[in-house]
């Protein structure tokens, strides 16, 4: 597309993106993120000397209501903007004016990545790159030291010295940067926070970088939403929650939501998950919800670990293993983060997002490492460790999967399955296995597009006899901890139907979904890990 691409603006207000949140009460304590499209705006731009119309959308996000956050997309030749500060992302100061570059080297600004420095009425931001990941990861940078002052209304410029940043990653950073979760903080710092995002001299059309911007916009608060979903405490977030979240964003975005209890789980020979949830106070709960676009070219399943509790069942955990495995839940938050997405990303595959959500406690009618359980597809499983209980939930949910869903192209588990999976690929690692070596490349160029980093864990045919039973068909947890990150997904494979082997791929997200501390754009707490991942798989398929 030519240079010369006009972009002309009637008024900024038309331009607006809100985003804003919502009020905290006992009741919608959970209704955190809606995105509202609040009118449509007619406007145009000038390219190739001819006048093409556009359609703005003015789109509210409600987030919480002790923060808010604004976005315009505004250009600046055209509009005055007042502004109280710049963002300038650089990866030297090769660009710059003599004059600044020394007035920055005194103050000991050298662009290298993470630095800040406030000179004039900008804020200077060093990075490696300025693209992808390290541009997200500057403007979280940004972001975060600007909500700590008394600036409130933040220039952007999408493009700087003839290079154009990528909007996506722009608001990716923005949005991923800024979280925090702060909703049992009793003293909540209110903050208001207007962005404007100058597009002066980019070479895409309006068009183009408005329908960007609501969907990144989408994406991103659909992370933060599985953040909030995570990071809440398992007291509060228990498997029915997990149900009434799933109906409000079938709700909110035209999906299909069933939601089936224990007596279903009984009924339908669903013992193994069923025997994971018996100790605990709180039901057992399996969600499914559908995306049906019309004329869809393909079906996409995806069934999350939704382990609202993990306190190892009668295996006991230590005291500091226990901690923070409210995480558990991460598969199953992501997918519904992915469900609560994809209605506003037009993709034309049918998506089923299947979640086993259940909490594993101790009690007198706990199950027992040496019980005997059958699951749903007839395969008996010799229970050696129970806290190795997430692959009992994700093997029903598997078959009811299968069993319901004809005709899949794609079947994901995610899961945070295995501590293996940390210790073999790191903190920051999403394993992935399976069978078919063309799909697991396709997965790889989807970590690559989206950020998150995946590692491939291979099997061997030496693996699958360490999970033989000597009484039952398997067991649940193997006597060597060498490889259990692999023979956890072996376990799986036991339950994925022949006609579905090579199309299918388990996802350990065991240390990407939660840390502990703050990395890149992600706050302490949970990441979001693998919602961006799959998006981006299912964006990609031709
Ligand atoms: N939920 C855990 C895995 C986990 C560990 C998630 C650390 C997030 C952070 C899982 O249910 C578990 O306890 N797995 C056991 C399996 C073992 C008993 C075979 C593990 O990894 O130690
Ligand atoms: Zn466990
Ligand atoms: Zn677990």
């Amino acid at each position: 597309m030519s240079k010369n691409v006009h972009l002309q603006y009637s008024i900024i207000q038309k331009l607006k993106l809100k985003i804003f949140f919502s009020k905290y009460t006992s009741i919608n304590f959970f209704k955190i993120i809606h995105i509202l499209v609040l009118h449509e705006d007619k406007g145009g731009f000038i390219y190739n000397n001819k006048y093409h119309n556009y359609n703005i959308k003015v789109i509210k996000i409600i987030l919480k209501e002790w923060e808010k956050m604004t976005i315009h997309l505004v250009n600046c030749k055209r509009n005055q903007v007042k502004k109280d500060i710049e963002i300038i992302i650089l990866k030297d100061l090769k660009t710059l004016k003599r004059s600044l570059k020394e007035e920055l080297k005194k103050l000991g600004f050298k662009a290298k990545e993470g630095q800040t420095c406030f000179f004039g009425k900008r804020l200077y931001v060093g990075t490696s790159f300025l693209k992808g990941e390290d541009l997200k990861i500057a403007l979280s940078t940004a972001i975060k030291v600007l909500k700590n002052t008394q600036y409130k209304r933040i220039l952007v410029p999408l493009v700087r010295t003839n290079f154009e940043f990528s909007l996506g990653s722009i608001v990716e950073g923005l949005i991923l940067g800024s979280y925090k979760f702060t909703k049992y903080k009793s003293q909540k710092e209110e903050t208001e926070i207007e962005l404007f995002i100058d597009v002066n001299n980019s070479k895409k059309s309006i068009e183009f970088l408005n329908s960007q911007l609501q969907k990144n916009l989408q994406i991103s608060s659909s992370v933060n939403l599985v953040r909030d979903i995570v990071n809440t405490p398992p007291e509060d977030f228990y498997p029915k929650k997990m149900a009434q979240k799933a109906k409000e964003i079938a709700s909110k975005n035209n999906l299909s939501c069933k939601v089936f209890e224990e007596k279903y789980l009984l009924k339908n020979g669903m013992n193994a998950m069923l025997a994971v949830g018996r100790a605990s106070r709180h039901k057992s709960q399996l969600i499914h919800l559908t995306y049906k676009p019309k004329n869809p070219r393909g079906k996409i399943v995806i069934v999350g670990k939704g382990l609202t509790y993990d306190c190892g069942g009668l295996s006991l955990k230590s005291g500091t293993g226990m901690i923070s495995m409210k995480c558990d839940k991460s598969g199953g938050s992501a997918v519904l983060g992915i469900m609560n997405a994809i209605s506003k990303l037009d993709y034309s595959y049918e998506v089923h997002g299947i979640i086993g959500a259940v909490e594993n406690m101790i009690g007198g009618n706990a199950y027992k490492p040496d019980d005997i359980l059958k699951a749903k597809n007839g395969k008996t499983i010799e229970v050696k460790n129970t806290d190795a209980e997430g692959r009992l939930v994700l093997a029903d949910c598997l078959c009811y999967a299968q069993d319901e869903i004809k005709n899949i192209d794609y079947i994901f588990d995610i899961a945070t399955l295995t501590g293996a999976c940390i210790i073999g690929l790191g903190e920051y690692t999403t394993g992935v296995m399976g069978h078919s070596e063309k799909l697991k490349k396709k997965m790889l160029k989807a970590s690559k597009k989206s950020g998150e980093l995946i590692g491939i864990l291979p099997y061997n045919r030496y693996l699958p006899p360490m999970i033989k039973s000597e009484i039952a068909d398997i067991v649940n947890s193997t006597s060597s901890k060498a490889g259990s990150a692999i023979t956890a997904s072996l376990f799986l494979d036991n339950f994925i139907k022949k006609e579905n082997k090579k199309k299918w791929l388990h996802l350990d997200i065991a240390g990407a979904a939660y840390r502990e501390k703050i990395w890149g754009y992600n706050a302490y707490g949970g990441t979001g890990a693998g919602v961006r991942l799959i998006l981006k798989f299912i964006n990609g398929l031709k």
